[in-house]
């Protein structure tokens, strides 16, 4: 019987693995003190829709979805596990306007977004920096945390209060 749970314990580990070696980052969620220092620097009377760009487990799209109950949050993710929970998390609340899809965020067309997120990695900032400026409308914001976009110029900068001081950007086009 234990080794059923340990066998399966590892499969499921090395599925996660596998899909951060193969997509570059881990599903490491947003921490609560860049979340709150995040939400600080939002346009509260923002409407429209909200994208997510990679939702690991979706701790940040979950908090999207409450603070701006007016926008619909679209958030994307290509690993499955964290997806598949994040779904089931969904099942236990009540939030209509917050879509959780599986699918590389590469191939999804960000033209009718008002506000993009992001917690990614260098290389992905630098292949989406030309996506941005590809499809995004003037006045879109766009918010990523530890990492910037190469070359943009924030309208904020702030340094969330954890350990590592996160450093949170946001743009607008
Ligand atoms: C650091 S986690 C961020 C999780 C979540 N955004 C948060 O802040 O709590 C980054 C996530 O992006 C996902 N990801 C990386 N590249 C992706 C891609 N091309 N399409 C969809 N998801 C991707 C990873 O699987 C990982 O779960």
């Amino acid at each position: 019987m234990e080794w059923i749970f340990l066998t399966s314990l590892m499969l499921l580990v090395g599925h996660i693995v596998w899909y951060s070696w193969r997509y570059g980052i881990t599903p490491t969620p947003t921490g609560c003190k860049v979340k709150k220092a995040l939400f600080e620097i939002l346009p509260p009377s923002l409407r429209g829709n909200i994208i997510e760009l990679g939702s690991g487990w979706g701790t940040l799209a979950f908090a999207l979805a409450h603070y701006f109950p007016a926008c619909q949050v679209w958030a994307y993710e290509i690993s499955p596990i964290p997806y598949f929970v994040s779904r089931c998390i969904q099942k236990w609340k009540h939030a209509p306007h917050l879509h959780f899809s599986r699918q590389d965020f590469f191939q999804v067309s960000l033209h009718n977004a008002s506000l993009v997120v992001c917690y990614l990695y260098p290389g992905a900032m630098q292949r989406l920096k030309t996506k941005f400026e590809q499809e995004l409308a003037p006045g879109t914001y766009v918010l990523s945390h530890t990492f910037a976009i190469p070359g943009w110029m924030p309208i904020h900068c702030v340094k969330a209060s954890d350990l590592y001081q996160t450093p949170i950007y946001l743009y607008q086009i």
